[in-house]
């Protein structure tokens, strides 16, 4: 075979894709380049900000965006994204629907030397994501947690209770929902093992608890049914809810059996995502508590990481070992939640600017 010392352009484009896994590869002029984000669902509107929030930052590094919902539908997700490559997107930034539905579209944009970034949901097996920025997850389980033993006067005394509590978790293809359940079951367990807290319906494990899709009304019938099964006396006293929505859902069944009365008055209710109707709810008093990310500062996390692995350059990350994605350690920007109630909603989402005091009225 011949030799040469001239190194062909064509090997030095692979060489330099290559590396483009790390971020690290300059892809030369990408200036007004047109930015891929593809986010889960309208349904809810924190990804509604998130798709605003993400195109805002990118524009104003002076990129393009196109921005896509997919219907919490797998498939349509996928179809999008692969819509969004051919229509020449330089780099995604992609919050998953299902975390392993991606692999073969994000083996896809590798091959055409398109930077992924998970947002907020990590995709899973597959070396084809380069970074993911979120909140640190399983903090927000244990702000969960720690606020139900809080409340419930655990903390302080160890003879208190027996407490009844229920749980719920998010869908079983977020890869979120696993770390919420870990943070909230870490704080919750001691409980559990000197009896102070009581699953009466017996559903502890997170394959029975967890919520398709994040849906309200799913975790509404969940509710009733354990209402009918394991309370046609007593009552609960704590529900885990990982999210504002199912906390809706899970509230609507209470109510429907008289919760919310002098009687049977509302258990301590978890929520995540400070939603509009759900902090509105804390203020009247239904749902306990939420807990809130600044999903400003993750968009700007994020438009820095496709700015950085467009230019080659190394983005801000803050760690490097709690999230494995099954094939690899994604190295991550991990933002600090927030746990927010009736005493504190003011000073962090009115005083924070995420809401005006109109808004909550
Ligand atoms: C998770 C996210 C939560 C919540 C949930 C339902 O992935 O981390 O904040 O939004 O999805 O949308």
């Amino acid at each position: 075979m011949k030799t040469s010392h001239v190194v062909p352009a064509a090997f030095i484009a692979l060489a330099l894709s290559a590396c483009g896994q790390g971020g690290d590869s300059d892809r030369g002029d990408v200036k007004g380049a047109t930015i891929g984000i593809a986010m889960p669902t309208k349904s809810s509107e924190r990804w509604i900000a998130d798709g605003a929030n993400v195109k805002k930052e990118l524009e104003a590094k002076g990129y393009k965006t196109k921005v896509v919902f997919g219907e919490d539908d797998p498939d349509q997700q996928v179809s999008q994204i692969e819509n969004l490559i051919t229509q020449g997107v330089k780099a995604l930034v992609i919050a998953a629907i299902d975390n392993k539905s991606l692999n073969n579209v994000v083996q896809q944009a590798a091959d055409a030397d398109i930077p992924v970034i998970a947002y907020d949901r990590l995709i899973l097996g597959t070396k084809n994501v380069d970074y993911y920025a979120s909140f640190d997850n399983e903090k927000v389980g244990e702000l969960q947690g720690g606020y139900i033993a809080k409340k419930l006067g655990l903390e302080d005394d160890s003879k208190k209770g027996p407490f009844n509590i229920e749980l719920f978790a998010g869908s079983n293809d977020d890869n979120n929902t696993r770390y919420f359940f870990k943070g909230a079951m870490k704080i919750l367990q001691p409980y559990f093992d000197k009896k102070q807290l009581v699953v009466r319906s017996g559903q502890t494990e997170l394959n029975r608890v967890t919520t398709l899709r994040w849906d309200g009304a799913t975790a509404q019938k969940r509710m009733e049914d354990i209402l009918t099964s394991s309370y046609k006396q007593g009552k609960v006293d704590a529900v885990l809810s990982p999210y504002d929505g199912i906390s809706i859902g899970i509230i609507s069944a209470l109510r429907s059996d008289a919760y919310g009365s002098k009687t049977k008055p509302w258990p301590v209710i978890t929520g995540q995502d400070a939603e509009l109707a759900s902090v509105k709810s804390i203020i009247s008093g239904e749902q306990t508590q939420t807990v809130y990310k600044d999903l400003r500062k993750l968009a700007k996390v994020t438009a820095g990481m496709v700015d950085s692995a467009l230019k080659g350059k190394k983005p801000l990350i803050n760690d490097t070992k709690s999230y494995d994605n099954r094939v690899k350690v994604v190295p991550a920007y991990l933002l600090q939640p927030v746990s927010v109630d009736k005493s504190n909603y003011k000073e962090v989402l009115v005083g924070g600017g995420w809401y005006s005091e109109d808004e909550l009225k």
